[in-house]
C-alpha cells in the first residue's frame, strides 16, 4: 500500500519544499507521474486491502476545531463498509475491489407525478369559491376581468396528458422505478381526485391526496404547483431519490436509475449553462395572473445568493427532476419560514409570488453544499496545518507559494498537466460496478472536479457586479459569464488575486498570526461573498497536478474522524451534469403544432425527453382542432396502454 500512497501524499509542504531543488523536481514529478497513472489504469485491480482499516488501530488524533461549515449528520451510522469504498473512491479515484465485486439488488427509484383534472365540475367550483378569498384575484383591474378565467383555465386544462405520460414511463421506465405516486387535489375532504382511466388498487401506482403531504391543512385545497412541490417530500413511504415529473414530460427512450443517481458519481442534474437566474428578487408583475415561473427561481436563487453568495445560477432542463426526500427535509430545516409560507400561497402570484421551486432550489444547494464541503475541508484541514484554527505564516506562505505558481501557468494554451477528470471514462467504471447506463444521458462535468460554473474571465482582484451593464453601444452585458458544461474544467482559467480574495494581513510576514475569528471571516469571504476567488481556488486545488484523486483538498489522515466526515460530506453532495437530447414546446397554433409534432414523430429513437405545453389562447375552436391534433400525436408515439389502465 505504501506504494501509492507515499509519493501521492506528500503533503504541499513538503512538495513545496521539494520543488526548490530541480533534481528533487524531477524524482518528485516523475515519481507523481507513475503514481498518477497507477491510480488511473490499475485501480480497478487493486487488491482489496483496507489500508483505512490499519490506519484505524492507530491513536486518535485530536479532532482539529471544526468551522462547523458541514453538518456531521449521519455518518456514524452509514455502515464501516460503505465509508471504506467511499474513501478509497474519493481519495484515490480507486475501487475497492470488494465493493466493485459485490452483487446487490439494483437500484430502483419512485417516481411523482403532480396532476390536476382542472375539467371537472366539482375543481371548478372549488377554485372559484377560493379565488374570490384570493389577494391575488381581488386586486383592482385583476378581478372581474376575463383574464382570471383564461390564464387559470391554460393552467389547469386536462388534456389528457397524464395517461400518455404514464405510459411513457411504463415502455421506458420500466427497469428504473418501483413505485409511482400520483399527488391529486382533494375536490371533497379526504376525497382525491382519481383519473378516470386508473385501475386501483395496485402494488406499483397509487394516489395521494394533498392532505396527506401538507403539514398545515391550513393550506388546503392549494391550486399553486409550488406549493404543493413544497411538500412532495413528506409521501409516506417514499423512495430517498426519487423523480419528478409534470404530466406533460414524456420519456421517449429508455430511462435506468444511472439516469438519475449512481452510487459513486450521486445526482445527475440537467442545466443549462446559457439560461442564468439572476440573484434577486423580480420586480412584483403588475398583474400577478401572470407570474410564471422566474418569479420563483429568482426568489429561490435570491435564498441561495444570500446563503452562498451573489451568483447566477442555471436554469434547470425541462426533463424530469431528481429530487431526494432526506435532501429536502435538510433544505427544509434550514428555511422552515419559506417553505411555510410558499406551502400557503394557494395561487400562484400570492405573497408577492415569493416561492421557493424545490426542483431548482435543491439542485443548487447540492452544488453549493459540495463546494463548501471541498473548500472547507481545504482550508480546516489541509491549511490550517497544526488544526489551531488559527494560521501562522508558515501555513499560510504554502498555499501564497501554490497561487503564485498556479497563476504564473494560467495562460491561455498554456499546457497544463492537470489531474484525470473524476468522471473520465465513467461507462467502464459504472460498468464495472454493475452499474449499467441506458444511453440516454451523458456525463459531462463531476463535482468532484470542483464547481461546474466557474466565470470566464473572472476578475478576482474586485467584487462581481450582480446588474446587467450597458457597453458603449448601449448593448447588455451580462455581469456573469460561466464556461459552458461542454468545456471540461481541466481546460479552464483563472487567477487568483492575493490581496483581494484573502486579504492583506494573510501574504505578510509581518503578522505571524491570523487568530480564529478572522481566520474565519476570510473564509467566509472568500468562499462565499466572493465567490468567484472561492471558484478560483478550489479549481487550483481541483487540478493541483501533484495530486492523484482529491488528495489536495482531503484531510490526509485516512483513518481520522476528520476524514470520515469529508468523505461522507462529501458522497452525500456528490453530483454530475449530464445532457440529455430533449425537446420543449408549447402548442400556440395549429402550423406550429403539427410541425413540432411531426418533428418527434420524424425523432422517434433520439428524443430522451419530451414536454409539450398547452399554451394556446382561449378559443373554442382553436382548442378543439388543437386537442385533436395532439391526442392524435399521443396516440401515434404511446400506442400501448399501461398496465394500470382499465381495459
Ligand atoms: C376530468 O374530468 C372530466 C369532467 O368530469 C372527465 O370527463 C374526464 O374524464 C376527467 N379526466 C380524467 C383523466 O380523469
Ligand atoms: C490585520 O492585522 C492587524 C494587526 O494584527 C489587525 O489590527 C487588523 O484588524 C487585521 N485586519 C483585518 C482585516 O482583520
Amino acid at each position: 500500500m505504501a506504494y501509492i500512497r507515499t509519493p501521492v501524499a506528500t503533503n504541499l509542504r513538503q512538495t513545496r519544499q521539494c520543488r526548490s531543488s530541480p533534481r528533487c523536481l524531477v524524482v518528485a514529478l516523475s515519481i507523481s507521474f507513475l503514481a498518477l497513472n497507477w491510480v488511473v489504469l490499475y485501480s480497478f485491480h487493486r487488491p482489496s486491502v483496507d489500508t483505512a482499516l490499519d490506519a484505524a488501530d492507530a491513536p486518535p488524533r485530536e479532532e482539529p476545531p471544526s468551522l462547523q461549515l458541514y453538518p456531521a449528520s449521519a455518518y456514524l451510522s452509514s455502515s464501516n463498509n460503505e465509508a471504506l469504498w467511499a474513501g478509497h473512491w474519493f481519495r484515490w479515484r480507486g475501487l475497492d475491489s470488494s465493493y466493485a465485486d459485490q452483487t446487490t439488488d439494483p437500484l430502483r427509484f419512485d417516481i411523482v407525478y403532480t396532476w390536476v383534472n382542472g375539467s371537472d365540475p366539482a375543481l371548478q367550483q372549488l377554485r372559484h369559491d377560493y379565488q374570490r378569498q384570493s389577494p391575488v384575484f381581488s386586486m383592482q383591474g385583476v378581478g372581474d376581468s376575463k383574464n382570471v378565467e383564461s390564464v387559470t383555465a391554460r393552467r389547469f386544462r386536462d388534456m389528457d396528458e397524464l395517461r400518455y405520460s404514464v405510459r411513457s414511463t411504463a415502455e421506458y421506465a420500466k427497469d428504473m422505478f418501483r413505485r409511482i405516486h400520483l399527488l391529486t387535489t382533494e375536490t371533497s375532504e379526504g376525497q382525491g381526485q382519481v383519473p378516470v382511466w386508473l385501475n386501483l388498487p395496485s402494488d406499483e401506482i397509487e394516489t395521494v391526496p394533498h392532505s396527506i403531504i401538507f403539514r398545515n391543512k391550513g393550506h388546503l385545497p392549494s391550486f399553486n404547483s409550488l406549493a404543493i412541490e413544497s411538500n412532495i417530500h413528506h409521501i409516506p413511504g417514499l423512495s430517498d431519490v426519487f423523480m419528478y415529473l409534470n404530466d406533460d414530460v414524456f420519456l421517449g427512450t429508455t430511462m435506468l436509475p444511472s439516469d438519475i443517481w449512481t452510487e459513486l458519481y450521486g445526482f445527475v442534474f440537467h442545466m443549462e449553462g446559457g439560461l442564468l437566474v439572476p440573484p434577486t428578487i423580480r420586480p412584483t408583475e403588475s398583474n400577478p395572473l401572470n407570474v410564471g415561473e422566474w418569479s420563483s427561481l429568482q426568489y429561490s436563487n435570491y435564498l441561495l445568493s444570500q446563503r452562498f453568495g451573489p451568483r447566477y445560477r442555471a436554469y434547470l432542463a425541462h426533463v424530469p427532476h431528481v429530487l431526494s426526500v432526506s435532501m429536502l427535509s435538510e433544505i427544509q430545516d434550514q428555511w422552515p419560514e419559506d417553505f411555510d409560507s410558499t406551502s400557503s400561497h394557494r395561487f400562484r402570484g400570492e405573497g408577492e409570488a415569493r416561492d421557493i421551486q424545490v426542483s431548482f432550489f435543491m439542485a443548487h444547494y447540492v452544488l453549493e453544499k459540495m463546494r463548501e464541503t471541498q473548500l472547507s475541508s481545504y482550508w480546516t484541514y489541509r491549511l490550517d496545518q497544526n488544526g489551531d484554527g488559527m494560521l501562522d505564516w508558515n501555513e499560510r506562505e504554502v498555499l501564497i507559494d501554490m497561487v503564485e505558481s498556479w497563476n504564473r501557468g494560467q495562460t491561455p494554451n498554456s499546457p497544463r498537466n492537470a489531474r484525470p477528470s473524476m468522471i473520465a471514462g465513467y461507462d467502464r467504471v459504472l460498468k464495472r460496478v454493475g452499474t449499467p447506463l441506458s444511453g440516454s444521458t451523458s456525463y459531462r462535468l463531476a463535482g468532484l472536479d470542483g464547481y461546474p460554473f466557474l466565470l470566464q474571465n473572472a476578475d478576482t482582484s474586485k467584487t462581481i457586479p450582480v446588474s446587467v451593464t450597458k457597453n458603449s453601444e448601449g448593448r447588455d452585458v451580462q455581469p456573469q459569464s460561466p464556461y459552458r458544461n461542454y468545456e471540461s474544467s481541466q481546460s479552464r482559467t483563472c487567477q487568483l488575486d492575493l490581496q483581494f480574495c484573502l486579504g492583506e494581513n494573510f501574504s505578510m510576514p509581518s503578522v505571524p498570526i491570523i487568530p480564529i475569528a478572522e481566520t474565519r471571516q476570510i473564509f467566509e469571504r472568500l468562499a462565499f461573498k466572493e465567490f468567484h476567488c472561492g471558484d478560483c481556488l478550489l479549481q487550483m486545488l481541483m487540478q493541483h497536478p501533484e495530486e492523484g484523486g482529491m488528495g489536495a483538498w482531503m484531510p490526509q489522515d485516512e483513518g481520522s474522524v476528520a476524514f470520515q466526515r469529508v468523505v461522507h460530506d462529501v458522497k452525500r453532495y456528490n453530483y454530475v451534469l449530464g445532457t440529455s437530447d430533449y425537446s420543449f414546446f408549447a402548442l400556440q397554433d395549429v402550423k406550429g403544432a403539427t410541425n413540432n409534432l411531426n418533428y418527434l414523430v420524424a425523432a422517434r429513437d433520439n428524443k430522451a425527453f419530451f414536454c409539450i405545453n398547452d399554451d394556446y389562447p382561449d378559443n373554442p375552436d382553436l382548442e378543439k382542432q388543437i386537442f385533436g391534433i395532439f391526442k392524435n400525436f399521443l396516440d401515434t408515439r404511446f400506442p400501448v396502454s399501461s398496465p394500470w389502465e382499465k381495459p
